[in-house]
């Protein structure tokens, strides 16, 4: 195993290192933890104190009597405390019964184990082997509140990444409230970063994002319950020359979907203060005696060759530690969703023509959207009632599904079992379920309200009715929606000071179902969805391997979104469908070659009625299915690198490539947006090929050098005049091409 963790005591630093990083801190006279070095490896043994630098400042302020230099002010600091000499955000903050929010957490003692603990009730990192990871175990202690913190960071031995959490243990006689606990918290020791997002809206989820980090505080959240549309969960601090290729980048994120705050607060020194965690806001944790508290898993990827190499640690990282085993390196279903085809105007025979029309063109699985529950005609009525709509399917789910399985096709549902209409059975019966403030007017999305999940009886309730549809119909799949934000939040079978907790039950809440539905029905694939993308997270994927990743089917607009996307997630948790033109969302027309070619680099299915396409469309489509069957496994397993940017440059291209594991095959994806008249000559350097072995592409061959250093030329008929006498191939708006590179057969 290349993972050590050391304490030396001589000098009270603790190095963590892996092959390579290395992650330093050391234990101040008084027991606080200070920061001194998190980048690439350095070796051990050697004594780093000579990074905390101390020296006199005016106006600031001393932990000890008659010293004008020991001040946390100054210092790097691992898990802050305000408030004793520190004045920027804390880690932690627990409010007393005396009211006061000071206090003093020291070193008490530290545990080396080998593996990884899994957090109780919430989704991690995992490893299977315990050889794989290695976990430091700190634990600190406020002496007059009888509270403990006991910090986690783990390090694996393949990857650059360091996982960190915290918990709170109330070993005290008193009731503490805690207001903020972070999951992470490093203090970096300059501010020579570009703060990178992935932020949007819906429609336009995880659009790359940039700004300089300066003195003060730069911050994304979620306030919504959800970790949303908005702001994924994700920040990249990069120097100002890393780009995908090369230079140095400190990528987190959190394994959570609920409200987060991720944060940098640069100090007057340049010190810059990353943080991760539950949002603060709207949140208060009341901690009884004996009770503890634990926070989400933090995750840290370092790279100092460039984004690329960040991506594809976070991509095997979740591939490998965060989805569940049995669908790592298993094959996707090639799926056939009804939703843009028939919306909620369906009945059994036309769900059964599209069905025939799937399998004869290849497809595996066939998944019946919104409408087949309840009352569910339109979107007003039936969330909350898992069971068959009679007046669409007079003859129930069940035998529905037994006539697509004998088709031959695997079959799924979508199901968005954490709302209500008010307009069931569910909230007919039980309309106290749903969140709401007493006496106040309780706000709809979508004509829905959101179920308390922080409520056992309303989990076991809604486990109850999907278990009992996954068993009648034979479930291969599933689809779980959540289709609106939270508001008038409040539950009313808490105490009036624990509503602080009501955004995270909720999420505990989530996380409980899901663990029910994955361990009791394993064979199920879960594909997570909130209106597209609006709970595209770590914490969902440990559940559910794949992600609808955005109500946006347009081609075109996926490719940004699907660009920003791969950031952090694989190719195989992002669902990427064909749809029908004009598109739905745009009323955009693109070739159906070019539909494809952006749905490849994902989960691929299609969302279209089949029916509706011409047969030679319906070849392609099967050439389509074919080609993706083909080269599935290089695409979800092998290496992914982004190769143009559609955010930068000229925007009107964009070219990425994944690499088999061994080197021997590569798909390059090259799209353009508009068609423009004699452009310039276009080539792209690829990435990741094995620069001694000769390549086909086509009927032409070349040599991995080659490719790497000269480039493959993607310049198309646009590189002129498209109607000249030279009779080249016309190019279109919206034209894309696949190049397949296959290692040449010695003979
Ligand atoms: C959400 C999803 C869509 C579809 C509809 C059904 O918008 O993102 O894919 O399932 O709900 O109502």
């Amino acid at each position: 195993m290349a993972i050590t963790i050391k304490f030396q005591s001589e000098n009270k630093q603790f190095h963590l290192s892996n092959k390579d990083i290395s992650y330093i801190f050391q234990l101040s006279e008084d027991g606080k933890l200070l920061q001194l070095y998190y980048g690439k490896k350095v070796p051990q043994n050697r004594d780093y104190s000579y990074l905390i630098e101390m020296h006199h400042r005016p106006m600031t302020t001393y932990r000890k009597d008659g010293d004008l230099l020991y001040s946390l002010e100054h210092l790097k600091q691992e898990f802050p405390e305000y408030g004793t000499t520190d004045f920027r955000h804390p880690a932690i903050s627990i409010k007393q019964a005396n009211g006061s929010n000071l206090t003093n957490f020291t070193y008490k003692s530290h545990q080396i184990i080998t593996g990884k603990k899994t957090l109780e009730g919430m989704p991690a990192t995992y490893v299977e082997n315990e050889q794989e990871a290695k976990t430091l175990l700190l634990t600190l202690e406020d002496q007059l509140l009888g509270v403990e913190i006991e910090l986690s960071y783990t390090l694996f031995d393949k990857f650059p990444v360091l996982t960190r959490n915290a918990k709170v243990v109330n070993n005290g006689v008193n009731v503490q409230s805690i207001e903020q606990v972070a999951s992470l918290s490093v203090d970096l020791p300059d501010r020579d970063y570009d703060w990178m997002q992935l932020s949007g809206a819906w429609g336009r989820e995880r659009y790359v994002k940039e700004r300089k980090l300066q003195q003060g505080i730069q911050s994304i959240e979620s306030t919504r319950g959800i970790s949303s549309h908005q702001h994924n969960p994700f920040v990249a601090l990069k120097r100002e020359n890393t780009d995908e290729f090369q230079g140095e980048v400190i990528g987190a994120t959190l394994v959570y979907s609920g409200n987060f705050l991720m944060q940098a607060e640069v100090d007057t020194w340049d010190v810059t203060r990353l943080q991760a965690g539950i949002n603060p806001f709207g949140f208060e944790w009341k901690l009884q005696p004996g009770e503890s508290f634990t926070s989400p898993e933090a995750i840290l990827v370092y790279s100092d060759k460039g984004l690329n190499h960040m991506s594809q640690t976070f991509h095997q990282l979740f591939n490998e530690h965060l989805i569940q085993k049995n669908w790592y390196k298993k094959d996707r279903p090639v799926l056939l969703n009804n939703w843009e085809a028939t919306y909620f105007n369906f009945n059994e025979n036309k769900l059964v023509n599209i069905a025939k029309q799937a399998k004869n063109v290849g497809i595996d699985l066939f998944v019946l959207d919104d409408g087949w529950f309840g009352e569910r005609n339109d979107d007003s009525a039936g969330l909350g009632d898992w069971f068959t709509n009679k007046k669409r399917l007079p003859q129930g789910i069940g035998n529905l599904a037994r006539k697509i399985k004998s088709l031959g096709l695997q079959f799924g549902l979508w199901i968005e079992p954490e709302m209500v209409n008010k307009n069931s059975d569910l909230y007919r019966n039980h309309p106290e379920w749903i969140l709401h403030t007493p006496d106040r007017k309780s706000n709809h999305g979508r004509n829905q309200f959101v179920l308390n999940f922080g409520n056992d009886e309303v989990v076991e309730n809604i486990f109850q009715q999907i278990s009992a549809i996954i068993n009648e119909s034979e479930l291969d799949y599933i689809k779980w929606d959540m289709n609106r934000p939270l508001t008038n939040v409040f539950d009313i079978n808490l105490d009036a000071n624990q509503q602080g907790e009501v955004f995270h039950r909720y999420v505990l809440g989530v996380y409980k179902l899901y663990e029910k539905l994955i361990r009791n029905h394993p064979n199920v694939l879960f594909e997570s969805c909130s209106s597209g993308g609006g709970r595209f997270d770590a914490g969902m994927l440990y559940y559910a391997p794949q992600t609808w990743t955005s109500d946006d089917s347009d081609a075109i607009e996926r490719l940004k979104i699907q660009y920003g996307t791969s950031m952090l997630y694989p190719l195989s948790s992002i669902g990427a469908h064909v749809s029908i033109t004009p598109n739905h969302q745009t009323n955009r027309i693109t070739p159906i070659e070019t539909r494809a070619n952006v749905a490849y680099f994902g989960a691929f299915g299609y969302e279209l009625d089949l029916n509706q396409l011409s047969k030679d469309e319906l070849e392609k489509v099967k050439e389509q299915i074919k080609f993706y069957k083909k080269y599935q496994s290089v695409i979800h397993n092998g290496t992914f690198y982004r190769l143009v940017s559609p955010f930068e440059k000229d925007q009107n291209h964009m070219t990425w490539i994944v690499v088999s594991k061994d080197q021997s095959t590569a798909i390059v994806g090259d799209y353009k947006m508009l068609n423009k008249v004699n452009q310039p000559y276009r080539r792209v350097k690829l990435q990741g090929l094995n620069p001694d072995i000769e390549y086909k592409i086509d009927d032409s061959t070349y040599s991995g050098k080659e490719l790497m250093n000269v480039g493959l030329i993607t310049s198309d008929a646009s590189s002129g005049q498209i109607n000249d006498q030279n009779n080249r191939a016309e190019t279109y708006d919206f034209d894309s091409k696949i190049w397949v590179l296959t290692q040449l057969e010695e003979h």
